[in-house]
């Protein structure tokens, strides 16, 4: 109507100019900021609000394999009629904008998250089996082209025609309703710009829908990338058959007797705690401390397993949750108390909310960098206080037991010594000191029986773990004023520590018990004089070094090289060692 009237009235039309410049806007809307995964999941909303129940999504390669170039998007939801076809491509187009009971209400996901990663968007879609297939289209390049040759309406979009699906997807085709999307000339995934290769990116991408969408998953939505059907996983442990439970299950000796896997639950410290917020809007706080399978002993926390398991991305993040899905895994600044440690990795947290509370949140179009805002902040942060700070405890409490239970059959030192062995391999390389298998065998067993592992099968076990240590050190009983014994079998250091010795005694010993204990339990007092005698004893024995060398007859000297590598080793191990005790 305006244009209309525009037209009719050239006085009102002079130097009037259009608010969009629409080619160089649409170049720079590719820029807002999506991820690949957070693109993907604007056309994962779009299927699961036309109440699809597969969504199958393939990341295509190129020819030359060296980058993603189109990626295609399957459902069996209920399809576009011809009105609605036409307008997907229209941006600020929304069957349902900013309705607060839906995923989407910007009308701008489905394009923009295209177009950060590609210039070409087709779409098919139906609405029943036996109507055909029809096809809409938005070329960026050949739009720009038009452009500059000065065609009118360079950027239009032409009415959906009836066109089969294209081959690319042909395999995952519905039989009845649905919609594919394909997105072509992609121009940024190249291989090394989000991931190395393909199947590094995958991994991400599957880590982050599988999380994102968790709720839809658990509730039997199949979606599938490049023929990984994904679990769900669930930052907070709490569902059954995620991707978790499977790793842990294969993990695990005891498998269950008619296949699947096992449940492994999380302990819930808080769970849907409702945060009241102004105007009425509630959001839900639940907070869950890791099952013991995967906390384990102190230190555990970035080994293999807990990579697996993608513990460590959930150190200090929050989940949050609009309307069920997953909209931001983030890190809150200043909202943990006294700050995010590396304990907290085994603790989830969700935030839950509906739409109505967005603009608390300060949801954005793209669904992402959400961030509580005022007083639901404040309020999340002083409920956090008290929850983090319970599952702190209670994880402390379990580590210290854990470390009780393991000192009893495999040694005080066990934790460090598995530590040094990924640290090893960066130090400089001793000369390999003669000794054969059978040397080394009785040195084992030698050990063996000085450390109490007397039963047969104890001993193999022993034996078994120290054998590919770099380092084993063991507290043993022996007579005399040595403190320790260092003996080098091919490049391994055995080290006894003599147990009665004074340093150990009064330093080693009360240290040590004080760190397994509860915190709790352990006075103020002794925590002081403990420290005191440690800082004696560590000065004392720095001096008692320098003595020992001032004994030798060529002076200190001698021993430059003995105190350099000393000092190079324990800089490297105190600097990669860290959190194991
Ligand atoms: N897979 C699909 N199946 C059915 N309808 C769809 C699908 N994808 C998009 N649509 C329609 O296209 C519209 C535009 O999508 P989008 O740009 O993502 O905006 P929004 O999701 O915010 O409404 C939607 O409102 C919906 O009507
Ligand atoms: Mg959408």
């Amino acid at each position: 109507m305006t244009t209309l009237s525009l037209k009719t009235d050239p006085k009102a039309a002079a130097g009037r100019i259009p608010m969009i410049q629409t080619g160089q806007a649409l170049m720079s809307l590719r820029d807002s900021g999506y991820d690949l995964s957070a693109a993907i999941a604007e056309v994962v909303d779009n299927s699961i609000e036309a109440n699809a129940n597969t969504i199958t999504i393939e990341l295509i390669e190129g020819a030359g394999k060296e980058k993603v170039s189109a990626i295609a998007f399957v459902d069996d939801g209920a399809g576009m009629d011809f009105e609605t076809l036409h307008n997907y491509l229209v941006m600020g187009f929304s069957t349902r904008w900013m309705r607060t009971d839906t995923i989407g209400k910007y009308g701008v996901g489905a394009k923009l998250a295209a177009l950060n990663f590609a210039k070409h968007i087709q779409v098919w879609s139906r609405q029943a089996s036996e109507t055909a297939w029809r096809y809409v289209g938005f070329d960026l390049e050949a739009c720009i082209k038009a452009e500059e040759d000065g065609e009118e309406n360079p950027f239009g979009i032409d009415e959906p025609v009836e066109r089969a699906p294209p081959p690319e997807v042909a395999k995952y085709v519905p039989k009845g309703s649905g919609t594919i999307v394909l997105w072509s000339s992609v121009d940024r995934l190249d291989h090394g710009r989000w991931a190395a290769n393909l199947n590094l990116l995958l991994v991400e991408v599957q880590k982050d829908i599988s999380r994102t969408f968790r709720e839809f998953i658990d509730g039997g939505i199949a979606i599938t990338i490049n023929d990984q059907r994904l679990l769900a996983h669930d930052p907070l442990f709490q569902m059954t058959g995620t991707w978790a439970d499977e790793v842990l299950t294969k993990a695990d000796s005891e498998k269950p007797k008619g296949g699947g896997h096992n449940h492994y639950p999380a302990l819930v410290i808080t769970d849907r705690e409702p945060i009241h917020v102004k105007g009425g809007g509630k959001a839900y706080l639940t907070v869950t401390l890791y099952p013991e399978q995967v906390t384990r002993r102190r230190g555990s926390g970035g080994d293999e397993l807990a990579r697996r398991l993608r513990v460590p991305d959930n150190e200090g993040a929050v989940s949050f949750m609009r309307s069920r899905r997953e909209i931001a895994y983030t890190n809150v600044p200043r909202i943990f108390p006294r700050g995010v440690q590396e304990a907290d990795r085994f603790i989830g947290i969700e935030v839950a909310f509906t739409p109505e509370l967005d603009e608390f949140f300060g949801v954005r179009n793209v669904k992402r960098g959400v961030e509580p805002h005022g007083e639901l902040r404040d309020k999340i942060r002083a409920r956090l206080a008290v929850h983090v700070s319970a599952a702190r405890k209670l994880l402390d409490n379990r580590w210290g037991k854990a470390a009780r239970a393991a000192q009893t059959h495999s040694g005080e030192h066990a934790a460090i010594t598995e530590a040094v062995k990924t640290v090893e391999a960066t130090l400089p390389k001793s000369p390999p000191q003669p000794g054969d298998d059978k040397k080394r065998r009785d040195a084992y067993e030698r050990l063996a029986k000085d450390t109490g592992h007397d039963k047969p099968d104890e001993k193999e076990e022993y034996i078994k773990r120290i054998s590919d240590l770099p380092f084993v050190v063991e507290s043993v009983d022996f007579p005399g004023k040595m403190f320790i014994e260092v003996e080098v079998i091919n490049r391994q250091v055995i080290i006894r520590l003599n147990t009665r010795h004074r340093f150990y005694q009064e330093l080693w010993k009360p240290l040590h018990e004080l760190g397994t204990m509860d915190p709790g339990a352990v006075s103020g007092d002794d925590a002081v004089k403990a420290s005191r005698r440690a800082v004696e004893g560590l000065s004392l024995m720095i001096m008692a070094f320098g003595k020992a060398m001032s004994m030798d007859e060529k002076g200190p000297g001698a021993y430059d090289d003995l105190t350099t590598y000393w000092g190079q080793f324990i800089d490297t191990l105190m600097g990669k060692v860290k959190g194991v005790v």
